[in-house]
């Protein structure tokens, strides 16, 4: 039988394991170099619809926000407003620029509460990156108006939202920056790049500077990028023999072939390696997906759809405005017994999602302390606790959705045989 995976499968389609070998037999000569990242960065506009905005590509987004408040005019210790419910590679990034994070509580739309946002700004407090989570925009139009208030720089982090609205606007043209991943989870994949999106003239003369000291990332690395494609895919389409695929992945794991998703030094807020360009093979595998985004938003909005349809008395769900368009990126439902659910569906083969689970930063194993964290955001720490993630992604289908609906029926109802 082949199970229902919530987790890890944007980069797994035909497409990109042909790309993934071309890119490593007849396109060896440009898997570093090549014109495909500024042809895409072009494709990236048009998508965008901004014609004067400025993008420069990273290998990562933590390289991009590290460079960025690199740049700005912040000082030892200044102060950067985040989510409390965020990924480790945020903290880390703004702690290696010598700035503090400094946690925001969230509210039940899993962002930033605007409220206990105005709470935390102080004499130290610099800029803010607002994160979309999930599928929620953050309520912009508040935090907007604190920030002017407050003369703060903004960032917007849209690592979870390409394709999302709100007021009828696309959600990274709100304010001067904003920053995106394209890690190999997110909304299009590309199982690494990070882009900064720059949307003010003013501060256009700072991206030569930030260019000039990027460095190629080692053959090697990139090579693993490719791997991480092909060998996901193949084991994948042979989930239903006889656990081969676990075998593929235990080996591939343990030859090291895939690229590190975080490092214990990232766990511990202690990694400085930020410096490395976007290699041009992943670009050309990127661009294809960047094609079928609208696709791939459509199918998770028709699946979310059926979710909020048939799961609306069993489990919570958080309000939305209308004022937003959701792209439903990583559907989540707030249940009381969030482990027991999933175990549960785990032996009827329906591996549900604990993306950002248990810990308020993720992943688990990150030293919070070490993340300047200071336990006083509990509603983040009751939420995190509770949430589930279901699959969304463009190998789930109406009947797969059905299954996981009716195990989760099944589940809250008690009526469990
Ligand atoms: C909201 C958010 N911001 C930033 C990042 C970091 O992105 P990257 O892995 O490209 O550095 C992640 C990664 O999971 C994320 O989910």
């Amino acid at each position: 039988m082949k199970p229902i995976i919530a987790h890890f499968l944007t980069t797994l389609n035909f497409r990109m394991f042909l790309r993934a070998l071309n890119s490593l037999t007849f396109r060896l000569p440009f898997l570093i170099n090549g014109k495909d990242i500024s042809l895409l960065e072009q494709d990236l506009k048009n998508y965008l619809n901004t014609k004067t905005s400025e993008i420069i590509s990273f290998y990562n987004w933590r390289s991009a926000i590290y460079h960025w408040l690199k740049l700005l005019w912040i000082e030892k210790w200044d102060e950067i407003l985040v989510s409390a419910y965020t990924c480790v590679s945020v903290s880390n990034a703004v702690i290696q620029t010598w700035s503090i994070p400094v946690y925001v509580d969230i509210d039940s739309t899993y962002n930033v509460d605007p409220e206990q946002l105005e709470n935390k700004i102080t004499q130290k407090t610099k800029a803010i990156i607002i994160q979309h989570t999930f599928w929620k925009p953050a309520n912009l139009d508040r935090i907007l108006k604190t920030a002017k208030k407050h003369n703060l720089f903004v960032m917007e982090d849209c690592a979870h939202s390409l394709g999302a609205e709100y007021n009828g606007k696309k959600i990274w043209t709100f304010w001067d920056l904003s920053i995106f991943s394209f890690w190999r989870d997110k909304v299009i994949s590309s199982v690494n790049w990070g882009f900064l999106l720059i949307n003010n003239e003013t501060l256009f003369n700072k991206i030569p500077k930030i260019k000039n000291s990027l460095i190629n990332i080692s053959i090697g690395q990139v090579t693993k990028n490719l791997i991480y494609i092909k060998v996901w895919f193949i084991a994948y389409k042979l989930y239903n023999f006889c656990w081969i695929w676990k075998i593929i992945m235990v080996l591939a794991r343990k030859l090291k072939l895939f690229p590190n998703i975080l490092t214990l030094k990232e766990k511990s807020c202690n990694f400085k390696k930020f410096f490395y360009k976007y290699p041009n093979c992943l670009a050309y595998i990127w661009r294809w997906e960047l094609a079928k985004l609208d696709e791939y938003n459509t199918h998770r909005i028709k699946i979310a759809e059926f979710y909020k349809k048939e799961l609306a008395w069993f489990v919570e769900l958080p309000k939305e405005d209308k004022n937003e368009k959701n792209i439903y990126f990583m559907f989540m439902i707030k249940v009381s017994r969030a482990r027991e659910l999933m175990n549960f569906c785990k032996k009827k083969w329906v591996l549900l999602g604990d993306y950002w689970f248990w810990q308020n930063i993720a992943p688990i194993g990150t030293d919070l302390k070490k993340a300047s964290y200071k336990w006083d955001c509990i509603n983040t720490e009751d939420l995190v606790i509770k949430l589930v993630h279901l699959p969304t992604h463009a190998w789930i289908d109406i009947k797969s959705a059905e299954k996981v609906v009716n195990l989760i029926k099944k589940f809250e109802t008690g009526l469990l045989n």
